[in-house]
């Protein structure tokens, strides 16, 4: 089926420098991802062949080839050096999926800059917190979104460029606000990128943890090794591919496997922003006749759960390989999947911070349906003890998911936060913050988080960021944010809280505390349930216990609460 090899055999013989020798790459030499993506596959002849089909809100459609986004990155690069962007500046994108987004990560990176992508429906408390961390210089927009930066701008000192997309002519518009058009820009046919090492910052993406503010994940340009081994090795694309990463470049999904993988694979790729149905959905795989298809757990949930009687208005029999990242793919979903496409989602693990695939259900390896895999070639994986850290080495046995530090791809810091960095390290194992267990032919199975972040529906939500925004609400006296079981997100952010003195509890403050967060943050950490309490469960301390709260959700056994609070 593929040219891969086994995954034996990969794995014995495993060494990075596959990938380097591949791109050609040689240590100290530059590198550089928005090179690489465009005008090295140009130089491959392949220049004419389309990196990007479109399709938009109200079946708008455009389509790019390799030359036309190396044109326009070296357009976008060279207009953002010209208002003074250096290399290493903070550059924040924060569109919708529009081709502009794709094509201005390549153009932040021809430049040296550090791309921040975020996810456009994040609110401007959520927008505030993450510029204000990563002290951001400019931020690419739409006209849609600009009143949320407004919002947020007098706060943000070292914001001083507001670049406005889709205004139609360049001009500046307000204060610190300017306007950008590709369309009507001359395009820059000869551009000289900036000479980036391996070392060299590139890609900086927030991540939710349980206690304090997002983290920023710093990437470097050499990430690229692993994430086109991976794109080319587990996601399986040849040549004559045609790729649909269902993800958001506001999550690292969408970058490292929705631009980076297949573009450096000089490979075609479909974008479709336009929300979700399964009718949409089986019409764009049929229209474009998508080939490799990598998407979400509770993508493919809402699926099953549109049924299968609509799958036979279409026909998608160019589907050749499926992957799924993101969350537990439970195995109904793989036997589901293997019953109606006559394939089986391969579910793959990784994270924000790894950069790209660890655990894989690489092609071709016998695929156990509720299983996430084995570690890809040249990963060490392990579980850990929980106690010890130290490896576990019987099978089935619950422990922490860990890996040895050294593939490619790897963080190098959190933003700022040395400390947070140095605490995801132990006895030389890299913890990732989940457990599993290993079975006794080596495959990975997901368990849980170990700690209290909310994974709805793929996304990480912080409980901590959404309970500081809801004190920030009038009537909201203490608050306590923990995950409520889903049937298709697999966990909802859920919301306990006291009231103030004066304020009644109802149906119609609950609303508006919901949209509340909403605004501020985002649909996905938007509370969709609130329970009033009189008071909190707490320790002797004074500290929530959401422990307790979660527990009660699940209808879990509560545990050792001796340290509860007793009157
Ligand atoms: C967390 C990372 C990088 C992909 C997008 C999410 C959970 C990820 C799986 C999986 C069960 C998974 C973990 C992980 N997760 N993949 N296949 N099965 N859980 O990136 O936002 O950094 O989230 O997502 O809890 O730690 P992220």
């Amino acid at each position: 089926m593929s040219n891969i090899g086994s995954y034996e055999d990969r794995t014995k013989n495993f060494d990075w420098k596959i990938a380097e020798k591949e791109l050609e790459f040689k240590e100290g030499h530059t590198i550089n991802i928005g090179w690489y993506c465009s005008d090295r596959i140009c130089l491959k002849g392949k220049a004419d062949r389309i990196a990007l089909f479109y399709e938009g809100f109200g079946g708008i459609k455009k389509q790019f080839t390799f030359n036309d986004i190396r044109l326009a990155s070296n357009t976008i690069g060279k207009f953002l050096q010209t208002i003074g962007i250096k290399s290493e500046d903070r550059v924040c994108l924060f569109m919708d999926r529009i081709p502009e987004l794709y094509l201005s990560f390549l153009g932040v990176l021809k430049i040296g800059a550090i791309v921040q992508p975020l996810f456009s429906a994040f609110g401007d408390e959520a927008l505030y917190v993450r510029l204000e961390n990563a002290q951001t210089r400019a931020i690419i927009t739409q006209k849609k979104h600009l009143p949320k930066v407004r919002k947020v701008l007098d706060r943000l000192p070292y914001l001083e460029f507001v670049i406005v997309v889709d205004h139609s002519k360049s001009r500046v518009l307000e204060p610190k606000v300017i306007s950008f058009d590709l369309q009507e820009s001359k395009p820059v046919e000869e551009f000289e990128t900036y000479p980036t090492k391996a070392e060299s910052p590139s890609v900086l993406h927030y991540t939710s943890g349980t206690t304090g503010q997002p983290k920023g994940v710093k990437h470097v340009h050499y990430s690229l090794i692993s994430q086109y081994l991976t794109a080319k090795w587990v996601l399986d694309l040849q040549d004559n591919d045609i790729y649909w990463c269902t993800a958001d470049p506001g999550w690292v999904t969408g970058t490292s496997y929705g631009i980076i993988g297949p573009w450096s694979l000089g490979i075609t790729q479909c974008i479709l922003d336009a929300g979700f149905s399964a009718q949409n959905w089986y019409k764009f795989i049929e229209d474009y006749k998508i080939t490799m298809w990598y998407s979400a757990p509770t993508a493919i949930r809402s699926l099953m759960k549109a049924g299968e009687k609509i799958i036979s208005n279409f026909n998608l029999s160019s589907l050749r390989h499926l992957a799924s990242v993101g969350e537990p793919l439970n195995p109904e979903a793989v036997i589901w999947s293997q019953k109606v496409f006559g394939k089986p989602f391969h579910d793959t693990f990784w994270q924000t911070e790894t950069g790209s695939i660890m655990i894989t259900n690489f092609p071709g390896m016998k695929v156990k349906a509720g299983s996430m895999g084995k570690p890809f070639p040249g990963i060490k994986g392990v579980v850990l003890n929980p106690k010890t850290f130290d490896p576990i080495t019987e099978p089935e046995q619950v422990g922490l998911i860990a890996f040895q530090p050294g593939w490619p791809a790897m963080m190098r810091a959190y933003w700022n936060n040395e400390e947070k960095y140095r605490e995801k390290f132990v006895k030389g194992w890299y913890l990732t913050g989940d457990r599993a267990t290993i079975d006794n032919e080596g495959y990975f199975w997901f368990v849980g988080r170990d700690d209290d972040v909310i994974n709805t529906g793929g996304h990480l939500v912080s409980p901590f960021e959404v309970e500081s925004a809801l004190l920030e609400h009038p009537a909201v006296g203490e608050s306590a944010v923990v995950a409520k079981p889903d049937e298709i997100n697999m966990e909802v952010v859920k919301a306990f809280i006291t009231l103030k003195p004066g304020f009644i509890p109802g149906p119609d403050l609950e609303l508006e505390i919901m949209n509340f967060i909403r605004r501020k943050l985002s649909p996905i950490a938007m509370p969709q349930a609130i329970e009033y309490m009189e008071k909190l469960p707490k320790t002797r301390s004074g500290k929530i216990m959401r422990r307790v709260l979660h527990a009660r959700e699940w209808g879990e056994d509560i545990g050792d609460i001796s340290t509860l609070e007793n009157d």
